[in-house]
């Protein structure tokens, strides 16, 4: 099947996308060179080619080594600015984007300086683009618990700036319940909470995220399709996964995307959403998500690109009358 062309056009929001993982190759050289940084490869061309990834680890790892080049609040602007006139060109209205901040404070990079460059961005985009966004602070779950509290403590002068909290990084071993005290914290302070889970941890994950974190969207949530009972209480209660085909293609959680679990996810009654997780890394943004999809499902139509465009807005953390004015 093709993708209906009015798609491309279509207003839709996105939803798990790490401001960290849109940073282009071009870029990183440009900010190496203007802070004298030694990026360990010759070239974008070398770069782009070490962006074979196993697993989620192998990714991580190239993924932490090219964050080293983002350095100061302008840095950031730059960063999101890009991708903010990424998502204009592919029909964007809204993104809620995630932040990784232990990534910088742990290299002396001032909290400030991210949040407040990203906010910038966020600003030029709403006046330049018509384009809303917001920020979700991630905590790393390779990290300790006490680490997470106190990159919530620091983030605190901040609090204005974004709306939530999540949890990425190696899934494996690091199960939710690691984080119950700080995501209690968070959603005291009024902040939504989200937590990756799923993506190669098991559908246990996803149960402990929902009751321990009371996690409002599950990003990912692939591995959900192994547990009849989630998937049954998924539907029910109506909450949204954020899935990301071509992350999961490039991290080998599917082997290919005509065998990606998203048809069953939807035809059982879930709330899938369709997203670009790190599109630097993945070979696109969000609309060479829905294109590499629709190229790969030919059994979907047009009634599953509304259905998973409408699910975007309605999962997102906007005003209902937002919702209702968009859809
Ligand atoms: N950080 C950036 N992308 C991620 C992903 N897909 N899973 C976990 N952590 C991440
Ligand atoms: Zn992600």
């Amino acid at each position: 099947s093709a993708l209906p062309g009015l798609l491309a056009r279509a207003p839709k929001a996105e939803l798990h996308m790490h401001i960290e993982g849109s940073l282009e190759p071009e870029l990183s050289f440009q900010l190496a060179a203007r802070h004298g940084i030694t990026l360990p490869y010759a070239s974008v061309e070398a770069l782009r080619e070490a962006m074979d990834f196993e697993d989620l680890q192998s990714f991580l790892n190239l993924y932490y080594a090219c964050a080293d080049v983002l350095r100061t609040e302008d840095d950031f602007f730059e960063l999101g600015w890009a991708y903010f006139q990424r998502a204009a060109a592919d029909g964007i209205v809204h993104a809620e984007i995630f932040f990784d901040p232990q990534t910088h404070t742990a290299r002396g990079v001032p909290m400030g300086a991210v949040i407040l460059g990203l906010h910038r961005a966020s600003e030029q985009a709403r006046r330049q683009l018509g384009l809303s966004s917001s920020l979700i602070l991630c905590f790393l779950r390779h990290l300790s618990e006490e680490e997470a509290l106190q990159t919530l403590e620091a983030a605190l002068p901040y609090r204005e700036f974004f709306i939530g909290v999540g949890l990425d990084s190696a899934e494996r071993d690091h199960p939710p319940a690691k984080f119950e005290r700080v995501f209690a914290w968070a959603r005291t302070l009024g902040l939504h909470v989200v937590a990756h889970a799923g993506e190669e941890g098991p559908a246990a994950y996803v149960e402990q995220a929902l009751d321990l974190l009371h996690a409002e969207r599950i990003d990912h949530g692939v591995r959900s399709i192994d547990s009849p009972a989630l998937m049954q209480r998924l539907a029910h209660e109506g909450v949204p996964l954020t899935v990301c085909p071509l992350s999961n293609l490039k991290l080998c959680v599917v082997p290919d995307l005509a065998e990606h679990p998203l048809p069953q996810l939807l035809a059982a009654g879930l709330r899938v959403t369709i997203n670009s997780d790190d599109p630097a890394y993945f070979g696109g943004y969000l609309l060479d998500n829905f294109r590499a999809l629709f190229d790969a499902l030919p059994q979907w139509g047009a009634a599953e690109a509304y259905a998973l465009l409408r699910n975007s807005l309605q999962a997102s953390f906007v005003a209902p009358e937002q919702k209702v004015a968009w859809m």
